[in-house]
This record gives structure tokens, C-alpha cells and sequence, in this order.
């Protein structure tokens, strides 16, 4: 049987998200944009609420709810801006979800119940100035000494480098092994070693804080390495089946971001003697909006639904985040034609909206990498480990 609906416990949660985007956020991030100012009360405040942690179980210090339920965090807190939901992807879907599946119980008393409670602030760090789509190229090492590893090399373009308490960083003990040689490690940033900067000049998500994490040897227990040596790939490849997710369902509100401004706008701005909302052109890109928002919201809950269930779910997030993001970025392009010249201005938000949008379809795997995934498991080249979860008769056991 299919069920549409949000729980009760989710309807409560979407509308509480809804309003703290609409008075936290809503009312000062065009000046916080404009200044880069990432306003951490803010993610206190979120904290506070519960809404680091949603899905992390209670035992661990989250809030025990479903997948479903961080989409929804995710798509109502990017409804009021991009930054605030890639803290809470990166902090959530990429680090704490990582460490609840591959962690050790030692480290997650020490580092997921912090993180679930807001105490202390997660990052991840996958990608190097030669290593992006490309990730089983990466060349950060990690060197045995002992009772721990010395790790040398720079990581960039870290959503949350300057603020993140601990950082999950990958680098390999053996570069000729290519991705089976990357091995995963939590990293503190307070250790010494560690140095983190802010990257300047990016075209969106002024708002939020992207950096680069250097490390110079910095020294690690071995009780920091998560998983076996040599894992590291899968780990990060399980990590961004959840980051993507977060990324697709942020999608979905940024998306209907694009549509409410868009439908304002047509209802107040007149042309030829009637409100542009009457004229067809701009009722086409209104009604693709809406069904790419449509389509990308069923994509994202589907695959929630198959992450609920504890199955592999790769090639579903992908096809979310891929679509999601595409319709995001087209939403935020019409909008900003359907506002015309005040469109191109920050007098209204759709060009902060179209600036932002960009991030989604290059961050977490671009829209090329989804397309040739797609492409590879329509085709066969890629395996999908769960396809029998399509097929009639199949349940979650199955
Ligand atoms: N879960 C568990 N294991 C997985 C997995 C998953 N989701 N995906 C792959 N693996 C395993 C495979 O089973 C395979 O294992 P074996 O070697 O034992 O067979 C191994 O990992 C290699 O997998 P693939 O063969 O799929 O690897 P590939 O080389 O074909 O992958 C790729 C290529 C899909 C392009 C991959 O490199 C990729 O996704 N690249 C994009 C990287 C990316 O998204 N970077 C984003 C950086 S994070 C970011 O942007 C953060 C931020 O701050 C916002």
C-alpha cells in the first residue's frame, strides 16, 4: 500500500521548521548575504530545537525521527536560505549519519551524542584542489606511527570548515591502491596541525562558510580511525548516499522558494493592462516550477522511504538529488525572468535564490556524475544492489 502522507509528528515538525525559516532567517539574510555573515545564533537556535540530531536515535542524543523527517528539516530550513541547510548536511547527512553506521560505540558517546545535541559541530572533508568527482584520487596520506597516524595535506572547498568542532577526514596509507587505500579519521580542529581558512570570491551561499582545511602532521589515535584502513571509499560513498539526500530535499524548498517569490510577483506586477500571471509564457515557467517541484518532492520521500526501510539506496538518492537540483537551479533561472530587471537586482531575493542554486548541481556529485550513474545502472555497466526492491511482491525483509 502506498501512503502520500506525512505523519502527525511530521506535520508539526514542517510547520515549526516553516516558522523559524520565516522569522530566524527570512528577515535578515538578504543583509547577512550581502556582508558573508553566517549568523551562528541561528544554528544554536536549531540546536535548541532538536534539529541537529533529528534522525540520530534518542539513545545517541537526537531526536529519533525518520529520514523523512531531516528531508523536511532540510527543505523548510533551504526555503529560508541555502547556508543554514548545507550546515545542517553537512553536520547530519555527511558526518553524524557516518559515524552512527560505521562509528564505534567509543566514538559515538565521544563525538555523535555531541554532535546530535548541537553541542559541538560536524564537517566532512572528501575533496582536494585535484580531487573532486574524481575522489578515489585523493592524496591527503595517513601514516602509521604507533598507536596513531600522522596525517599531511589540505582539503578544499569544506562547507563548515571555520566552525565544525570535529571533521571527518579521508586520506590514504597507500596512494598506489587508488580508492581501496582511503581510509577515514576523525579529526578534531582544535588539534595542533590543524589549520582552516575561509575561501573567498564564490558565486552563491554568501551566507554560509566554505573553506580549506590544511594538515600538517597532524597526529590521530587510531581510535579515531573510523572503520578499517582501506574503507574509507565506501564510507564516503555511504556518507554522500545521505549528504545527497539532504542536498535534493534542500532542493525542494529552495524550488519552492523560486515558485512562491514567482507567484507573488505575477500577481502584482502589471504588463499590457493585466497582472503577468495572465500572460502564458509566464504561466509556463510557473507550471514547470511547480511540476518540477512536484516530481523532485516524490523522488526525495521515496528514496527517505527506502533509507527508513535500511536498504541501499544509491541509485534512488542519486536520481533525487540529480533531478531535485536541476529543477532547482531552472526554478530559480525563471524566476529570475519573471521578475525581469528587478530580478536581476537584490531588491528582491530570486537572484540570491539563482547564485545559490548553482552550489546544488555541482556539490555532492554533479550533475554529470548523477547523469552517468543513471546512465551506468539503465545500462547494466552499474550494479544495482538492491533492484529486487522494485519488483512485485518485495518488502523491506526481502
Ligand atoms: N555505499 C557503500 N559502498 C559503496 C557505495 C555506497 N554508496 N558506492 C560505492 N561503494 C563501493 C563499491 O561497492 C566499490 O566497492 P569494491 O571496491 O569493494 O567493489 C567501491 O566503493 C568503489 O565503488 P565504484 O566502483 O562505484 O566507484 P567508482 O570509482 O565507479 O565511483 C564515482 C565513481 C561514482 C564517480 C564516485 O567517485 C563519486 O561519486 N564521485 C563524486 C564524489 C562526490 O560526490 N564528491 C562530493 C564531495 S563532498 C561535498 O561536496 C561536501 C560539502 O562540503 C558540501
Amino acid at each position: 500500500m502506498l501512503d502520500f502522507s506525512l505523519s502527525p509528528e511530521q506535520r508539526e515538525l514542517q510547520s515549526m521548521v516553516r516558522k523559524f525559516s520565516k522569522n530566524e532567517i527570512i528577515p535578515y539574510i538578504q543583509e547577512w548575504d550581502e556582508q558573508h555573515h553566517l549568523e551562528m545564533s541561528v544554528i544554536h537556535k536549531l540546536a535548541d530545537l532538536g534539529l541537529m540530531g533529528v534522525c540520530i536515535p534518542e539513545e545517541y542524543g537526537g531526536a529519533g525521527m525518520d529520514y523523512n523527517a531531516l528531508a523536511i528539516v532540510c527543505s523548510e530550513l533551504e526555503y529560508g536560505d541555502t547556508a543554514y541547510r548545507t550546515a545542517v548536511s553537512v553536520h547530519t547527512g555527511l558526518n553524524s549519519m557516518t559515524l552512527l553506521q560505521w562509528g564505534t560505540e567509543a566514538q559515538k558517546q565521544r563525538y555523535l551524542v555531541p554532535q546530535a545535541q548541537g553541542k559541538e559541530l560536524g564537517a566532512f572533508a572528501l575533496t582536494e584542489a585535484d580531487a573532486g568527482s574524481d575522489a578515489g584520487s585523493i592524496r591527503t596520506k595517513a601514516v602509521r606511527d604507533g598507536d596513531s597516524y600522522v596525517l599531511n595535506g589540505s582539503k578544499l572547498w569544506i562547507s563548515m570548515a571555520n566552525y565544525a568542532d570535529n571533521i571527518l577526514v579521508f586520506a590514504t596509507v597507500n596512494p598506489e591502491a587508488k580508492h581501496k587505500g582511503i581510509t577515514a579519521f576523525i579529526v578534531e580542529r582544535k588539534w595542533p596541525g590543524v589549520t582552516t581558512r575561509s575561501m573567498k570570491g564564490k558565486l552563491g551561499i554568501h551566507g554560509g562558510d566554505t573553506g580549506e582545511v590544511i594538515l600538517e602532521n597532524v597526529r590521530v589515535p587510531v581510535e579515531n580511525r573510523v572503520g578499517e584502513e582501506g574503507e574509507g571509499f565506501k564510507i564516503a560513498m555511504s556518507a554522500l548516499d545521505n549528504g545527497r539526500f539532504t542536498v535534493a530535499a534542500g532542493a525542494v524548498g529552495l524550488t519552492r522558494s523560486c515558485l512562491d517569490a514567482s507567484t507573488k510577483y505575477a500577481h502584482e506586477r502589471k504588463t499590457f493592462g493585466v497582472e503577468i500571471g495572465k500572460h502564458q509564457l509566464v504561466q509556463q515557467m510557473i507550471a514547470k516550477m511547480e511540476q518540477g517541484l512536484q516530481t523532485s518532492e516524490l523522488l526525495v520521500y521515496r528514496a527517505g522511504w527506502l533509507k527508513n526501510q535500511g536498504v541501499r539506496n544509491t541509485r534512488e538518492t542519486s536520481l533525487a538529488k540529480w533531478t531535485a537540483c536541476d529543477v532547482a537551479w531552472e526554478s530559480a533561472s525563471d524566476a529570475v525572468q519573471i521578475h525581469g530587471a528587478y530580478g536581476y537586482s537584490n531588491e528582491y531575493p530570486v537572484e540570491r535564490f539563482l547564485r545559490n542554486s548553482k552550489a546544488l548541481v555541482i556539490y555532492e556529485g554533479t550533475r554529470e556524475i548523477h547523469t552517468i550513474m543513471q546512465a551506468e545502472y539503465v545500462l547494466g555497466y552499474r550494479e544495482d544492489k538492491t533492484l529486487n526492491k522494485m519488483l512485485p511482491g518485495w518488502t523491506p525483509e526481502g
